[in-house]
């Protein structure tokens, strides 16, 4: 069995989103994104992937946890046509589906995957960019302080406009 990772960016307050969408743009943590699921399968919610932008998907093999056929998306004019992005019916099928794949195990949200692969009794790494500031929201990341995680590595950093530190976190 695959050790599952999981990718957040969120504030110390624990939202993660709000309208569908960051409530932050911090480009040192999309870059960070970038280069941990890059070539890897990422399993993610329907509100995740209708809204991700597209460069996010690039490269990387997105299984969608959804109940219901996803919408073809429109074809970009510089590119080729995306695939059909394979889809699942329940956390446990994504990974079912993510674990015959090649590569790494990558669990990008929402709200409901992120409590659902905390409460899994499994090995789990959690990349976690914690954004320094209380900001208003409508989604959140569980509470995870309790949990026994042993830290691998954490680095400070700023932009203009917030400070947020990259914590590698794990869970055996
Ligand atoms: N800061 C971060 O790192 C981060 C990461 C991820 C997301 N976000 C933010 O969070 C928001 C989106 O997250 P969200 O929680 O609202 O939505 P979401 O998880 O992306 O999508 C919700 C939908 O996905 C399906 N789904 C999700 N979990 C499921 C499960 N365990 N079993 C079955 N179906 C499941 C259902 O789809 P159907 O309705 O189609 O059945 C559900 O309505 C956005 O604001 C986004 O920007 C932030």
């Amino acid at each position: 069995m695959k050790l599952l990772h999981l990718q957040v960016a969120c504030a110390e307050n624990r939202v993660i989103g709000r309208g569908g969408r960051l409530p932050w743009s911090i480009p040192e943590d999309f870059q960070f994104f970038q280069a941990q699921t890059a070539g890897q399968t990422v399993v993610l919610g329907r509100v995740c992937f209708d809204t991700w932008p597209r460069a996010t998907c690039d490269g990387r093999q997105p299984v969608v946890v959804t109940s219901r056929p996803l919408a073809p998306r429109p074809r970009r004019a510089d590119g080729p046509a995306e695939s059909t992005p394979l889809t699942a019916g329940s956390l446990a099928a994504a990974l079912a589906i993510a674990e015959g794949r090649p590569g790494e195990i990558h669990l990008c949200g929402g709200e409901r995957i992120y409590a659902e692969a905390l409460a899994l009794d499994r090995p789990l790494r959690l990349h976690l960019t914690l954004v320094h500031a209380t900001v208003p929201g409508d989604t959140w990341f569980p509470e995870w302080r309790h949990l026994a995680w042993r830290e691998l590595d954490r680095r400070a950093s700023a932009d203009a406009n917030h400070r947020y530190t990259f914590f590698t976190l794990e869970r055996p």
